[in-house]
């Protein structure tokens, strides 16, 4: 799917439609849209009321009427109208006027490894729909290793774990591209949910949404220094009243599990499918950490202790691949492919 640097480089825009959050990076003015990808529409005249971090507020405080919709799911445009309605509100309008105006305007776009042709499809019609004449798909994996700052085009092994809020994705890249990698269907979301049924199925306690975080920040201890437990405020499934239960850091522990066990599972694939020269590199430079999961406390110690290999969380991990694609369409970065040779 990744297309040639030659042909990233002449997109002018690079856009990341996130789950969770769409990014949007401009060769002129940079990181320009950050937003979570969430558009309130209301659903008897079908217009957009609001979108991105507006849009999220109102999400489980709406009438009836008015629904937030999130149309990227798992990687892939699921509602191609509200993914360019709510662009080119998020994007103000500027861009898609300069769009038209440049029949060459192109747009390099991130994708999960391993989309389907009809994920790659949506994210393409979407990005034509406001106007590009040509769309350049770029794997999430490159885009992020490129912004993580890893020596990607070099002839040594570097792993990359990209853990958004829909899907995990990991890789071992060499000489530039994808050596072997693995998607699963496991992110923040997962983890967020797996915290929620536990409380759910062993307190009868329901959690808002906001309660999650905090209860996170148990994972962080790292062996020895453990945590406090801490009270969390919930409505009590059977009764429907305002309850507190003191949770523990096992008790956290041991509900991500699931989440976490097909995130290492997929590390382990991965690794088995690499040479073994390669393997024998990762030993010493060790996996890279990308995508907004990473700043889940307590995410990189896990790995690094179920792995025994060393574990760093990217510098900006959420924001880490669309600053690499956009370091890609301003040709920051040295060719991955070689000229051809001179007779
Ligand atoms: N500071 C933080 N602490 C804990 N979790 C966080 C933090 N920041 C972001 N997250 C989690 O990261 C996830 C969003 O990550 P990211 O922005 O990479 O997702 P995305 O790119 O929209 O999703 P995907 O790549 O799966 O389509 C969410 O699940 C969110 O809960
Ligand atoms: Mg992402």
């Amino acid at each position: 799917m990744t297309a040639t640097l030659a042909q990233v480089r002449r997109c002018s825009v690079a856009v990341d439609l996130g789950a969770a959050r769409t990014r949007v990076y401009t060769k002129a003015k940079g990181l320009i849209v950050d937003e979570p990808t969430a558009a309130a529409v209301n659903t008897r005249s079908g217009a957009l009321l609001a979108v991105g971090a507006q849009a999220e507020l109102m999400d489980g405080r709406t009438p009836g009427y008015i629904r937030v919709v999130r149309p990227v799911s798992g990687g892939t445009v699921v509602d191609i109208d509200i993914a360019q309605r709510l662009l080119r509100h998020l994007v103000g309008g500027r861009l898609t006027r300069a769009w038209r105006r440049w029949p060459t305007m192109r747009a390099a776009v991130c994708l999960p490894y391993g989309s389907e042709p009809l994920a790659q499809r949506a994210a393409v019609e979407t990005l034509t729909g406001l106007g590009a004449r040509r769309v350049e798909l770029v794997e999430t994996l490159v885009a992020a290793a490129v912004g993580a700052g890893l020596p990607v085009e070099q002839p040594e092994a570097t792993m990359i774990v990209v853990a958004g809020a829909g899907t995990t994705q990991v890789a071992v890249l060499s000489l530039g591209s994808i050596v072997a990698a693995e998607t699963v269907p496991v992110g923040g979301n997962a983890i967020d949910e797996a915290v929620v049924q536990h409380l759910r199925l062993h307190h009868e306690l329901m959690l808002p949404q906001q309660a999650i975080r905090p209860l996170q920040m148990l994972l962080s201890g790292d062996g020895e220094l453990t945590p406090a437990p801490q009270e969390v405020h919930g409505r009590d499934v059977v009764s429907g009243l305002a309850r507190t239960v003191l949770v523990d850091t096992d008790q956290v522990r041991s509900a991500v599990n699931t989440p976490l066990t097909a995130i290492l599972d997929a590390i382990g694939a991965v690794l088995r499918r690499c040479p073994p020269d390669l393997v024998a590199d990762l030993g010493g430079s060790g996996i890279v950490l990308a995508g907004g999961s990473a700043l889940i406390p307590g995410l990189e110690p896990m790995i690094r202790q179920a792995t025994s290999m060393p574990v760093r969380v990217a510098e900006q991990p959420d924001v880490c691949p669309v600053l690499g694609l956009g370091a890609m369409i301003e040709g920051r970065i040295a060719p991955l492919e070689l000229d051809p040779l001179a007779p």
